[in-house]
C-alpha cells in the first residue's frame, strides 16, 4: 500500500526543501505503533521546517510535523490495539529528528503515542494541541504570580497568532480584560470576537520610547520577541509580570535594567515542549468543561486539506495567516 507524506530533504549546498512523496510503511522511521493519520496541526516550527527557513529538521531526510492524531492501524506493543484513537505530539524527536505528523501513515515509538484522554477528542487534541498548551502553561506562569483581573489589562503580542488567540480566549474566559497587540489592523473583528477587550497595532510602540514609559499593562503574554517585548517591558505596571515563549518578531531583544530594579517586574520564560503524559494541569484545564478551555476554539482553528499544507505553510511564514491550520486527512 502506498501513501502520500511530504518529505524534507538537504542538498550537498546545505539547501533545505520539502516535496510531496509516496511511500510504505516499511519506508517510516521505525516504530511499533502505525496509526492511520486523521488530523496534524500547523506550528510556526512546522512551517519553517516545511519550507526550510528555519533549522528545525535535525535529521535529513524526514517528515515534519509535530503533532498528530488518528487511529491505530497495527501495534506490537500491548498497550495499543487497532481502532484505539491516539495522539503523538510533544517532545524533540518527533518530526524534528525522525518522521512526524505529515504522512496519510504514520509510524512511532509506543512510548511517544498517548491515547486520546478524556475531555478531548482526535480534533481537539490537535486543534489544541502544543499551541493551546503553550499559551496555557503561560497564563498558569501569571496565576502563579498572583495575578488578578482588577489589576489592570493584559496584553497578548503576535495577537493573531495561533498560540496567542488561545491565549486571548483563555485570559478573556478567566475574566481579565484583554489588549490584542498585532500587526493586522484588518483582523480587529476577529480579535474582538475571540475575546480581547481592544486591539493596538504595532505600531504602538514608536509611541512610548523612554527607558521607563507610562505603566500600561499588568501583565503580558509574549510569543513574538524582539522589539515588541522591550516595549512591553518598558511599559509594564509596577510587578508587572511577562511571561515569554516566542521568537516570532526575533531571537534577541534590547532592554534595560530599569522595569526590573523600578517596577519589580517578572520576566517569566515558558518551554512548554513536554509529551502528553508531563502536561499537569495547564493540559487536563483545557479538556471540555475545564476553565482553560478556550471558549473560542472553533473561531481560532481551521481546517485545511494535506494539499493545501505547502501554500499554507508558506504563508504562515510570511506572517500572513490567523489563527491555527488543522490538516485533515
Ligand atoms: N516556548 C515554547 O515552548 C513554544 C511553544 C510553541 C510555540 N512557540 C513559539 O511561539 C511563537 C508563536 O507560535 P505560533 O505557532 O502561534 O506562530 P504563528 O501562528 O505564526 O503566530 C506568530 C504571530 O506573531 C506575529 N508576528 C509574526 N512576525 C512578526 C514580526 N516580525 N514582528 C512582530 N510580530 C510578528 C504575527 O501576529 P500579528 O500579525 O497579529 O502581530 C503572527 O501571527 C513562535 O515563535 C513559536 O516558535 C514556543
Amino acid at each position: 500500500m502506498k501513501f502520500k507524506a511530504i518529505k524534507s530533504f538537504r542538498d550537498d549546498s546545505g539547501k533545505r526543501f520539502s516535496r510531496v512523496v509516496e511511500l510504505g510503511v516499511d519506508e517510516l522511521a521505525e516504530g511499533e505503533v502505525v496509526i492511520r493519520s486523521r488530523f496534524a496541526a500547523v506550528n510556526y516550527k512546522d512551517a519553517r521546517a516545511v519550507t526550510g527557513a528555519g533549522n528545525v529538521i535535525k535529521q535529513f531526510p524526514c517528515i515534519p510535523g509535530i503533532e498528530v492524531s488518528g487511529e491505530v492501524e497495527s501495534s506490537s506493543d500491548a498497550r495499543f490495539k487497532p481502532g484505539d484513537w491516539v495522539t503523538v505530539q510533544g517532545g524533540r524527536a518527533f518530526g524534528i529528528s525522525r518522521d512526524g505528523a505529515y504522512s496519510e501513515y504514520v509510524r512511532a515509538p509506543a512510548d511517544s503515542v498517548y491515547p486520546v484522554a478524556e475531555g478531548f477528542d482526535a480534533f481537539s487534541v490537535v486543534a489544541l494541541g502544543i499551541a493551546a498548551y503553550t499559551s496555557a502553561v503561560a497564563v498558569e506562569a501569571l496565576e502563579h504570580h498572583g495575578l488578578r483581573p482588577d489589576q489592570g489589562e493584559v496584553i497578548v503580542t503576535g495577537a493573531t497568532g495561533g498560540c496567542s488567540s488561545f491565549a486571548i480566549s483563555m485570559l478573556a474566559g478567566l475574566g481579565f480584560s484583554v489588549v490584542g497587540m498585532t500587526g493586522k489592523s484588518s483582523e480587529t473583528g476577529y480579535l474582538e470576537s475571540i475575546g480581547c477587550a481592544r486591539v493596538v497595532g504595532r505600531d504602538v510602540q514608536a509611541q512610548f520610547t523612554r527607558p521607563l514609559d507610562e505603566q500600561l499593562w499588568a501583565g503580558c503574554i509574549d510569543a513574538v520577541g524582539g522589539a515588541p517585548l522591550d516595549f512591553v517591558l518598558r511599559t509594564m505596571k509596577q510587578r508587572g509580570i511577562v511571561a515569554a515563549f516566542g521568537n516570532a518578531a526575533g531571537e534577541t531583544f534590547t532592554t534595560s535594567i530599569y522595569p526590573f530594579i523600578l517596577r519589580s517586574v517578572t520576566l517569566a520564560g515558558v518551554n512548554a515542549n513536554h509529551p502528553v503524559g508531563a502536561r499537569g494541569s495547564a493540559w487536563t484545564r483545557m479538556g471540555a468543561g475545564g476553565n482553560l478551555r478556550p471558549q473560542a476554539l472553533e473561531r481560532i482553528v481551521h481546517r485545511i486539506s494535506f494539499d493545501e499544507l505547502p501554500a499554507h505553510c508558506e504563508a504562515l511564514i510570511s506572517g500572513g495567516v490567523r489563527g491555527r491550520a488543522v490538516v485533515c486527512f
